[in-house]
């Protein structure tokens, strides 16, 4: 049978509780199908490993990585360390030299998803957000000169290149186009923004010329929020830079239901580096420890590295395994039910269906 090399990646908080609770689903799933087998790794790195060691990632930790053909990961962050340390040792220390370039966040309500805890219809959400994920206002550049004194000077750079662009853009055209209603829409804030996201305006010209048959349209991301609320059905799939997408994809999550269900892949288009599938939530200091935490995103991530991995029908049951704990109301609080998540663990494993 097809085997998979994934690296587990928990790390902190919830991090840990909800891919415990997606690698329970998965082995249950490929052993229900029987034609394929997952190889986990657990590799430690997180806020302990940095407390016990002094680095969130090891020097050779990309190398590590790059062995295995998928990574599922948590979150990381924790209260007692600066969120700049953690996410930049460990989360960020992979995205980018990975060149996981795309960042991907599918959003639709989970069929039988209580009509109280969404804020838009069914009918009209089902999104493709297409987030860049290797430069923007993601660079890493920056500094702060005079500490402390009221002249100090701190600079956040952003950098934004054609290449970097052209290949994110294109990328979410190609996605636009093998959806039916092969509509894109490019979101920027080239009015305020006048040498990157300018940049970025006219390189989704010039792409748009390689797909004339999708629809297309420009939006600044103040706006965007705006239509995402009250005309969701005018959109599908949508593009933008990464700390807009950053924005925008929790906005999108807590239309179609709740923080706890949205999904994402870190991809590398051209496979020389593994993908990374995670929750789009974080650590959650206030509930973290607790039990309670709703699995869902990172099972609806795992159903899409499935997919990724050439598993789609396996990936399939996962999702209609959460549809049928909706349906069943066995969920947690953030969607109305009662469930906790080693509760709504057993009832998705249970539900899981050939
Ligand atoms: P968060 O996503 O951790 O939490 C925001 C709110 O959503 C909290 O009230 C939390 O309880 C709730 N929530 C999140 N996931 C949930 C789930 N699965 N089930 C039920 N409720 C859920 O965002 P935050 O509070 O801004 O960040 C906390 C820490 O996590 C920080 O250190 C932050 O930097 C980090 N973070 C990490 C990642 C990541 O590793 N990918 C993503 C976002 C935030
Ligand atoms: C996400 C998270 C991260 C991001 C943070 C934790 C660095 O919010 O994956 O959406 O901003 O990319
Ligand atoms: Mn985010």
């Amino acid at each position: 049978s097809r085997v998979h090399k994934i690296a587990s990646m928990p790390g902190d908080g919830i991090g840990i509780e909800v891919t415990g609770s997606a690698i329970a689903v998965l082995n249950a799933c490929a052993e229900l199908c029987g034609d394929f087998r997952l190889d986990f790794k657990e590799l430690p790195y997180g806020t302990a490993y940095y407390k016990e060691t002094g680095a969130y990632f090891p020097p050779d930790g990309l190398d590590e990585v790059r062995q295995f053909d998928a990574v599922l990961f948590g979150a990381v962050g924790m209260p007692d360390v600066p969120d700049s340390i953690s996410l930049w040792g460990l989360l960020l220390a992979m995205r980018g030299p990975l060149q996981q370039y795309a960042n991907v966040r599918p959003v639709k309500c989970l069929k039988n998803i209580l009509p109280a805890v969404r804020t838009v219809a069914p009918k009209d959400i089902d999104w493709v957000l297409v987030r860049e994920n290797s430069e923007g206002e993601y660079a890493g550049q920056g500094g702060r000169s005079h500490r402390g004194f009221d002249w100090e000077v701190a600079t956040e750079l952003a950098i934004f290149t054609r290449h970097g662009a052209r290949r994110i853009i294109r990328y979410a055209f190609e996605i636009a186009q093998s959806r039916p209603r092969k509509l894109l829409t490019v979101v920027s804030k080239s009015n305020a923004q006048r040498y990157g996201m300018v940049l970025w305006d006219e390189v989704a010209e010039e792409v748009s010329k390689e797909f004339p048959d999708v629809k297309w349209d420009k939006m600044l991301v103040d706006a965007m929020t705006v239509r995402m609320v009250h005309k969701p059905h005018t959109l599908d799939t949508i593009v933008g830079s990464n700390l807009h997408m950053d924005i925008l994809s929790d906005l999108a999550a807590a239309l179609a239901a709740s923080i706890g269900i949205a999904p994402s892949a870190n991809i590398d288009p051209t496979r020389k580096s593994p993908s990374m599938f995670e929750p789009v939530h974080g650590s959650a200091f206030d509930i973290m420890g607790k039990g309670v935490a709703n699995p869902f995103g990172a099972v609806w991530s795992a159903a899409m590295m499935l997919e990724f991995l050439g598993e789609k029908k396996a990936g399939d049951m996962l999702m209609e395994s959460m549809e049928k704990c909706c349906e069943e109301g066995k969920t947690t609080e953030d969607l109305g039910g009662k469930m906790n998540t080693k509760q709504v663990t057993e009832a998705l494993i249970e539900n899981l269906k050939i």
